[in-house]
């Protein structure tokens, strides 16, 4: 595969703008917390992002790596990720299922992840080659190249985002929301909830990054609790965090819904 090939151009020319909604300011606070960025187990809110705040879209790779890492690619992943990381018989390293399990995060997530492959060598390419890799995925998933190679350091800081611009949670992400836990007849809601903000980590929040759930402010959004286990009956009304994958209803009037993995409450009382 050409890692600069005119697609490459076409679609570096096409930048999605960084934009700034009014996202809650807990929401940014989140995103400025050392403790988001350098672990990608913790919160990402996207959308918080500050236009100098480097992305995938800003050439954070070199062509010489991504070939680099091609190579690599092809010697120790390919058979399971497939020629094209499509995802022959794994997981697709490339398209929309790329920004599905990564946009809204930091690339070391990506590297962190990689470094685990392959299953039962976990760390036999060695630090670069690891690193190169990762260079040739952002190469395959259409990302420009630039100048300067990336390095372990720098993935930390680089923000991963598909073309709808880094404010967009995908489809079946995993994410969450705060607001007030209801109920109408069998089926839970949050309502008066925040915007989704994305997570890797499925559990109730703790911690620090419990602390910053408790400080977002609640939002204009409902969400149906979809499959949630236990009954959440003792948090009614009670200002909760749900998480889980999200479920965007396209039609009219129709709430999204949250297939939830943990609902907690946050306080007994939820006043907007
Ligand atoms: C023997 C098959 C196999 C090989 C070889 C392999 N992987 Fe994987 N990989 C998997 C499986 C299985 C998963 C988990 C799939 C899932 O989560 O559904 C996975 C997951 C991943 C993920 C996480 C994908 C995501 O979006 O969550 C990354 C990144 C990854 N592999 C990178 C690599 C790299 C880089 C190499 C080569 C160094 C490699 N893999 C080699 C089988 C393989």
């Amino acid at each position: 595969m050409s890692v600069n090939g005119p697609r490459a151009t076409a679609r570096a020319a096409r930048r999605p703008e960084p934009r700034r909604p009014a996202l809650a300011a807990a929401a940014v606070a989140l995103a400025a917390t050392g403790a988001l960025a350098v672990s990608t187990a913790g919160l990402h809110a996207a959308g918080a992002q500050s236009t100098d705040e480097p992305s995938v879209w800003d050439g954070v790779y070199s062509e010489v790596q991504a070939e680099r890492g091609r190579k690599l690619y092809e010697a120790s992943c390919a058979r399971c990720h497939g020629d094209d990381l499509s995802g022959a018989n794994a997981r697709p390293l490339a398209g929309e299922s790329f920004i599905r399990d990564w946009g809204g995060l930091m690339l070391d997530g990506v590297l962190t992840r990689a470094r685990t492959m392959p299953p039962g060598g976990a760390g036999s390419l060695g630090e670069e080659g690891y690193v190169d890799i990762v260079a040739y995925v952002l190469s395959a998933n259409d990302f420009p190249h630039g100048e300067g190679e990336l390095t372990a350091a720098r993935a930390g800081e680089i923000l991963v985002y598909g073309e709808d611009g880094p404010d967009a949670v995908p489809n079946f992400a995993m994410v969450q929301v705060v607001g007030c836990l209801s109920r109408e007849e069998r089926t839970w809601f949050v309502t008066d909830g925040s915007e989704p903000i994305r997570t890797r980590d499925p559990e109730v929040s703790a911690g620090d990054i419990l602390e910053l759930t408790r400080a977002m402010p609640l939002g204009g959004n409902t969400f149906e609790l979809m499959y949630v286990f236990p009954s959440p009956d003792p948090y009614e009304g009670h200002r909760v965090e749900a998480k889980g994958f999200l479920i965007r209803r396209d039609d009219a009037g129709a709430a999204d819904a949250i297939n939830v993995t943990a609902v907690a409450s946050l306080s007994p009382a939820c006043a907007p």
